[in-house]
């Protein structure tokens, strides 16, 4: 059996429930499985920029953090090394601290780097590694929209925050016979609204891949009521558009500004109900969904990628990033894991599915 050294952990870019059970697995692995050590970098790389920001990580550290939510280590989505932003003459410019966190990585005696991130950050791991530095992977975010793994950790957390979510909006809407728009997460991918939708029983979705129209969209909403339901539930992603054509869009011409100001799950609201003169209510669930305990799922699928993570290291297979392919975790180039974000094929069986059952998305 192989031994390890010191391994530096990374964490970047917005957190997701299981965080904190790869950061365990990743260091109980390296301790006991290979006798090492684990330097944790806080603060997404800048640990590595400014050393005095991280520490050593024993088992005896991470002990109780399995269910928590969140991230021992903090984390952001701002402190890329090669474009790191700083205050000079009053004014903030972009400065490359790559070589500063490579030279402090070698002072901190750090043989190799796990890195914990979505695209962005696991963008600049695979550009650090093009610079030398040692390093694997491991997928995060609660899109789940990174090509390479067939799910990351983090998303079944927020499906089961959405689907709660969807099913308390329920029994508020048939109450008060009111469209409920429920906004979720999803900058560029629609999984959560997908699922998530689908899970809680929602009458219409709205995603970044199938572009909507709101007139289909209100005449499904009439048509729902002329059958008789006295409330629609409504589940919107974040990132959803509009199509070009939409007569109701272009009519309202403030609509682009607007919605600069506010989210289109408020700019929907707005607009449905001046069209369709129907009580409409709109809650934006947020940072919900990426807060809280991690599920089971999101434990289970965390600590395996941990311990894949650590493995790889001993076995000095760099550049690399675990994944879970046909339910066994397995490995993929950090080249084939960055830059082709996972988006919902429209033709897909889960949107059949839900097309299948009368799940409208405003485009038919
Ligand atoms: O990338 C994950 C994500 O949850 C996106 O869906 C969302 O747009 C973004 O994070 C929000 O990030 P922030 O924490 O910067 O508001």
């Amino acid at each position: 059996m192989s031994t390890l050294g010191t391994i530096g952990l990374v964490n970047g870019g917005g957190d997701a429930p299981g965080l904190n059970a790869v950061i365990r697995a990743v260091v109980r692995t390296t301790y006991n499985r290979y006798g090492g050590k684990v330097f944790g970098s806080f603060g997404g790389y800048d640990g590595l920029i400014w050393p005095e920001k991280g520490k050593e990580f024993t088992p005896f550290m991470v002990r109780g953090i399995l269910p928590r939510g969140g991230t021992i280590l903090g984390t952001t989505n701002r402190g890329n090394p090669f474009r790191y932003k700083v205050m000079e003459g009053g004014k903030v410019v972009e400065r490359d601290f790559s070589q500063v966190a490579i030279d402090n990585m070698q002072k901190l005696g750090i043989e190799a780097l796990v890195v914990v991130g979505g695209d962005g950050t696991l963008t600049i791991a695979r550009d650090l590694q093009r610079r030398g530095v040692p390093l694997v992977g491991v997928p995060k975010t609660i899109d789940n929209d990174l090509s390479a793994t067939e799910v990351t950790f983090g998303f079944d957390t927020a499906l089961h925050t959405v689907t709660d979510a969807i099913d308390k909006l329920h029994t508020t809407a048939e109450s008060h016979g009111r469209v409920m728009i429920l906004e979720v997460m999803g900058r560029d991918a629609g999984w959560i609204a997908l699922e998530g939708g689908i899970a809680g029983g929602a009458d219409i979705i709205l995603i970044p891949e199938i572009p909507f129209r709101l007139d289909i969209v209100l005449r499904t909403l009439e048509r729902r009521k002329a059958a008789g339901s006295r409330f629609s539930i409504v589940v919107v992603a974040e990132g959803c558009k509009v199509q070009n054509d939409d007569p109701i869009w272009l009519a309202h011409k403030h609509a682009p500004q607007f919605l600069e100001k506010t989210s289109i799950g408020n700019l929907l609201g707005v607009l449905i109900s001046r069209a369709g003169n129907q009580d409409v209510r709109v809650t934006v669930l947020g940072h919900l969904q990426r807060g809280g305990s991690p599920s089971p799922f999101d434990r289970l699928l965390s600590t395996r990628l941990g311990v894949a993570a650590v493995d790889l290291v001993a076995e000095k297979q760099f550049g690399r990033m675990v994944c879970l392919r046909g339910g066994t975790i397995s490995s993929c180039t950090l080249d084939e894991a960055v830059g082709r974000l996972k988006m919902v094929p429209p033709e897909c069986d889960t949107v059949r599915a839900a097309r299948g059952i009368g799940i409208a998305f405003g485009d038919e």
